[in-house]
C-alpha cells in the first residue's frame, strides 16, 4: 500500500465513536440497519465497535462482519486497544468479514503516559510494535493510533509510527483526541509526519479528530492538503463530547471544492472525478436515520444536513435564488438527496406503490418489514390525505427502529384544554403480556401521559430532552417525538412518528422506557430497581 492514493478513504465511526455519546446506544439491529446504509452510502471502512468492551458489542462487530461485510462490501473494522485479550476478541468477531481490519491503539502524549498509562516512552514504543504484530498475525489490514498524537512530541510521534509501520501497520491514524489543535497546525504536524517517518510510504496517513473547539473538519481539510488520505469521521458529526468530524461536511467540502482539492491530490485542476466513493445522495437519509435511531437531534443549522441548511429567508436571498439558484446556492439540495418532497401516495395506493416507491427512496425491507410498514403506511393515509416521500421515510423509520419490544402501548386517551386539568388514561401490555391501565394529572397532556405511563412501568428516570418536530408543513402533518431520559449517569433515548402527536409521545417514551428496562435487565438489577414505588 501507498500513501500516495489519488482518492480520500472514508473510514466510518459513527458506530463506535459516535456511539459513544451519551444517550446515543443503539442495540445490535439498530447497528445493522445503520452499516447497511452506510454501505449504501459507499463509506471505505466501518468501524462497527469495539468488540472486547461487552457481549452486545462483540454480537454487534460479528454481525455486522457477517451480513455487510461481503465481497466488495466496505471494510469492517473493530477497535482494540493494544492488549492481546482486546486483540483476540476484534479478530475473532471479524472472522466473518471478507475484508476486515482491526485498529489497535495506544497514548503517546506524555501527559497520557504520565497520568493515565503511567508507562515510559519506551515501554509504549514496545507495546506499540509488539500489539501492531500481533494484530497482523490474524490479518494483513491493521491500523495503528497514537491516541492524543496531536498534543504528542513530534519526534517520538514519529518513532512509534516507523515502528507501528516496520511491525505491519497499513494505515496509521493521527487523533486529535481532544480537539485542540488548529488547521494550521495539523496540516504541519501531517507534513512533518511524511516528511520525517522513513516508511511512511508504506502506510495510508489517516486522521481523526473530536469537535471541542469546531475545528475538526477544517484540520482533516488541512491534513488532506498536506497528505493525509483517509478521513474518520461520524454522521451528523456525533460522538464524544463536542462530537467528531462530520462525513457530510468532509464530503461535501471536497466535492463542491473539488477544483480546489483537486491539485493536492495529483489531479487536473478541473477534474470532474469524486474525490471520495460516497453516493452523495444518500447523505440526507443516513443523516435522518441515525438521528431517529440514536435520538441525536440535528441542530437546524447543522451545516449540510440541517433542516435550514437550504432554506432562504432573507428577501435579498430569496429575490437572488428565484432569479438563479447560483446568486446563494453554493450546492444544489438534490445532490444530497433532498427531493422536492413530492406527493406520492395516498389512501387508495395499493401495496405494489407503495413497494415500488420506498424502492426508489432505496429502501429495502424484507416481507415481514414491509408488511408491518405498510399497515403503518394505511393508518396513516387514513388520517392524512397526501403521503409524501418525507412521511413515507418517517413511517419506514419508525418501524425499522428497534427498541426492544418489552412494554408496549395500547390505548392513550387524554383531555385537556383551558378549563381542564389534564388527565390521562394509558393502557399499556407489559413484557408478561398483561395489559395494565392507569391514569395521572399532569401540568399538560404530555405530562399526564408520561405520569400515567410511569405508574405502569414503575422504573425511576428523569426527562431530560423532549423535542417535536414536523415531518412536513401542513395541519395534518405526521410528528415527530425524539426523548432522552436519565437514569443514574446512563442515557437513553426513544423516537416514534405519528400524526397524534400525544400518541408519538407516548410511544418515543415507551421506546426510551423499554431500553432501561433492558438494560437494568442484562445488569439484573430490575427487581430492585421496581420494588421501590416510583
Ligand atoms: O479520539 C481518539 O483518539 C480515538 C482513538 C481510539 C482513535 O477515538
Ligand atoms: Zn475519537
Amino acid at each position: 500500500m501507498t500513501n500516495k492514493t489519488d482518492r480520500i478513504i472514508i473510514f466510518d465511526t459513527t458506530l463506535r465513536d459516535g456511539e459513544q455519546c451519551p444517550g446515543a446506544t443503539l442495540n445490535i439491529d439498530e447497528k445493522l440497519v445503520i452499516a447497511k446504509q452506510l454501505a449504501r452510502l459507499g463509506v471505505d471502512v466501518i468501524e462497527a465497535g469495539f468488540a472486547f468492551a461487552s457481549p452486545g458489542d462483540f454480537e454487534a462487530v460479528k454481525k455486522i462482519a457477517q451480513v455487510v461485510g461481503i465481497e466488495n462490501g466496505p471494510v469492517v473494522c473493530s477497535l482494540a486497544r493494544a492488549i492481546k485479550a482486546d486483540i483476540e476478541a476484534a479478530a475473532e468477531a471479524l472472522k466473518p468479514a471478507v475484508n476486515a481490519r482491526i485498529h489497535t491503539f495506544i497514548s503517546t502524549s506524555d501527559i497520557h503516559l504520565e497520568y493515565q498509562l503511567r508507562k515510559s516512552r519506551a515501554e509504549v514504543l514496545a507495546i506499540a510494535e509488539e500489539m501492531v504484530a500481533y494484530a497482523k498475525s490474524f490479518m494483513t489490514d491493521i491500523e495503528f493510533s497514537p491516541m492524543d498524537a496531536a498534543r504528542t512530541d513530534p519526534e517520538f510521534l514519529y518513532q512509534v509510527l516507523e515502528r507501528a509501520i516496520a511491525a505491519g501497520a497499513t494505515t496509521v491514524n493521527i487523533p486529535d483526541t481532544v480537539g485542540y489543535t488548529t488547521p494550521s497546525e495539523f496540516g504541519a504536524m501531517i507534513k512533518g509526519i511524511i516528511e520525517n517517518v522513513p516508511n511512511i510510504d508504506q502506510a495510508i496517513v489517516s486522521v481523526h479528530g473530536h469537535n471541542d473547539l469546531g475545528l475538526a473538519v477544517a484540520n482533516f481539510l488541512e491534513a488532506v492538503k498536506n497528505g493525509a488520505r483517509q478521513l474518520e469521521c461520524t454522521i451528523n458529526g456525533i460522538g464524544e463530547r463536542a462530537g467528531n468530524a462530520s462525513l457530510e461536511e468532509l464530503v461535501m467540502a471536497l466535492h463542491v471544492r473539488r477544483q480546489y482539492f483537486n491539485p493536492y491530490l495529483g489531479r487536473p485542476e478541473d477534474s470532474q472525478e469524486s474525490l471520495t466513493n460516497i453516493d452523495t445522495r444518500q447523505i440526507y437519509k443516513t443523516s435522518r436515520l441515525v438521528s431517529n435511531l440514536t435520538g441525536m437531534l440535528v441542530q437546524p443549522n447543522k451545516a449540510i444536513v440541517g433542516a435550514n441548511a437550504f432554506a432562504h429567508e432573507s428577501g435579498i436571498h430569496q429575490d437572488g435564488v428565484l432569479k438563479n439558484k447560483l446568486t446563494y446556492e453554493i450546492m444544489d439540495a438534490q445532490l444530497i438527496g433532498l427531493t422536492d418532497n413530492q406527493i406520492v401516495l395516498g389512501k387508495h395506493s395499493g401495496r405494489n406503490a407503495f413497494r415500488t416507491r420506498l424502492k426508489e427512496l432505496g429502501f429495502e425491507l424484507s416481507d415481514s418489514e414491509l408488511n408491518k410498514a405498510f399497515v403503518r403506511f394505511k393508518e396513516v393515509a387514513d388520517k392524512k390525505k397526501e403521503i409524501s416521500d418525507w412521511d413515507l421515510e418517517a413511517i419506514v423509520n419508525d418501524e425499522i427502529q428497534q427498541a426492544p419490544d418489552l412494554f408496549r402501548v395500547e390505548l392513550v386517551q387524554v383531555s385537556c384544554g383551558s378549563n381542564a386539568r389534564p388527565t390521562a388514561t394509558v393502557t399499556l401490555r407489559t413484557p408478561e403480556g398483561e395489559e395494565l391501565t392507569d391514569a395521572a394529572i399532569g401540568t399538560g397532556p404530555v405530562d399526564a401521559v408520561y405520569k400515567a405511563i410511569n405508574r405502569v412501568v414503575n422504573v425511576p428516570n428523569e426527562l431530560i430532552e423532549f423535542s417535536v418536530q414536523s415531518v412536513t408543513a401542513g395541519i395534518d402533518a405526521i410528528g415527530e417525538v425524539t426523548i432522552r431520559l436519565r437514569y443514574e449517569s446512563k442515557v437513553f433515548s426513544g423516537h416514534a412518528a405519528n400524526t397524534d402527536i400525544i400518541v408519538a409521545s407516548a410511544q418515543a417514551y415507551v421506546n426510551a422506557l423499554n431500553r432501561l428496562y433492558a438494560s437494568l435487565q442484562t445488569q439484573e438489577k430490575l427487581e430492585e430497581v421496581t420494588a421501590q414505588k416510583v
